[in-house]
């Protein structure tokens, strides 16, 4: 697309040409009703002028007709509009199931990439061609925006909570990645590159840098050393506070009545603000981690319980025994939790 129209971004995922078909349906639009307008106008100008000095124009009573037209008519073109861009949208805000998941961390002024395999990288983002790449993104201070021009897709990085972005990379090669977001002095300097590769190059790069632990096995040591486990158990099974194991992508009940599935942003708040969601049948307990664990440090302990399998016994299994999982369910014992302490 960038050969013909001059500062066009390369085109290089599966959402470059659907921007580009609405954006050049939005600009067409555009361009059409300012020439008509414009035409018209100057028609008119010509066409109604005041003649002589004395000259009294007939009066114009209106018409229904006409203002029913010229209100429908931009109404069914705005709306084609909405419900394009709506499509698009959904379909970039709405991650993949089977994506290959990549955490981010902006600050003041780098990123920081990691990927589940322990491999990390600053400003620099390797990525096979071909697949779906999640990001799982979040930041140690201000706002920032992960902006990839040719990819057609950017997300706001913000304080406190996870936003993911993804994409699906069409094209070898190396491209611009930028912070769209002003946040601070070297705000213009916070750029970094995606480098796309084909599976096997990936393959071989990833295994090349393999010396990392893991974000998984780095949360596992922190859920330890945090004494997460004396409550969760060691492997997530569950005891005094809720079972893990399985609980990713879970519908999770709560004390309120409501109901949640377990995402990334649900775990990272329950482990900093644990009140905020209290599982049914248990007490509010645990302590807050806010403060004591770094952003990094989060994204391995969500890594890590990510990591836990369902083990099918607790996982949404009402055909199972419920027999297995009595002992790690406060709710199945009787037993107040409130008084676990
Ligand atoms: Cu980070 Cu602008």
């Amino acid at each position: 697309m960038q050969g013909w129209i001059p500062l066009v971004p390369d085109s290089a995922s599966t959402f470059s040409w659907k921007v580009d078909a609405l954006y050049f349906y939005l600009s067409g639009v555009t361009l059409f009703f300012t020439l008509l307008i414009s035409i018209v106008l100057i028609f008119f100008v010509i066409r109604y002028r005041r003649r002589t000095p004395y000259e009294i124009p007939r009066p114009i009573a209106g018409s229904h007709k006409l203002e029913t037209l010229w209100t429908i008519i931009p109404f069914l073109i705005a709306m084609t509009m909405f419900g394009w861009g709506a499509r698009i949208y959904f379909e970039q805000y709405k991650p993949p199931q089977n994506a290959i998941e990549v955490y981010v961390v902006g600050k003041q002024w780098m990123w920081k990439l990691q990927h589940a395999t322990g491999q990390r990288e600053i400003n620099e983002l390797h990525v096979p061609v071909g697949r779906k790449i999640k990001l799982i993104m979040t930041t140690e201070d201000v706002i920032h925006d992960f902006f990839v021009p040719a990819f057609r897709t950017k997300a706001d990085v913000v304080p406190g909570k996870y936003t993911t972005l993804w994409f699906e990379a069409t094209k070898t090669g190396t491209y611009h990645l930028f912070c769209a977001e002003y946040c601070g002095m070297n705000h213009s300097g916070m750029t970094g590159s995606v480098i796309v590769m084909e599976p096997r190059e990936f393959d071989n790069w990833l295994s090349g840098n393999a010396s990392n632990t893991t974000p998984a096995a780095a949360g596992q040591q922190l859920f330890q050393t945090l004494g997460c486990a004396s409550c969760h158990g060691a492997n997530g099974e569950g005891g005094r506070g809720p079972t893990l194991a399985g609980l990713y992508g879970r519908q999770t009940p709560l004390e309120s009545g409501q109901t949640i599935r377990a995402d990334e942003a649900y775990i990272r708040e329950s482990i900093l603000n644990p009140q905020a969601k209290i599982v049914a049948g248990f007490g509010p307990i645990m302590p807050t981690f806010q403060g004591q664990v770094t952003e990094d440090q989060l994204v391995q302990l969500v890594a890590f319980i990510k990591s836990l399998p369902g083990g099918g016994t607790t996982a949404g299994t009402p055909g199972g025994s419920p027999a297995a999982t009595s002992a790690a369910s406060p709710a199945a014992s009787g037993s107040p939790t409130r008084n676990a302490r």
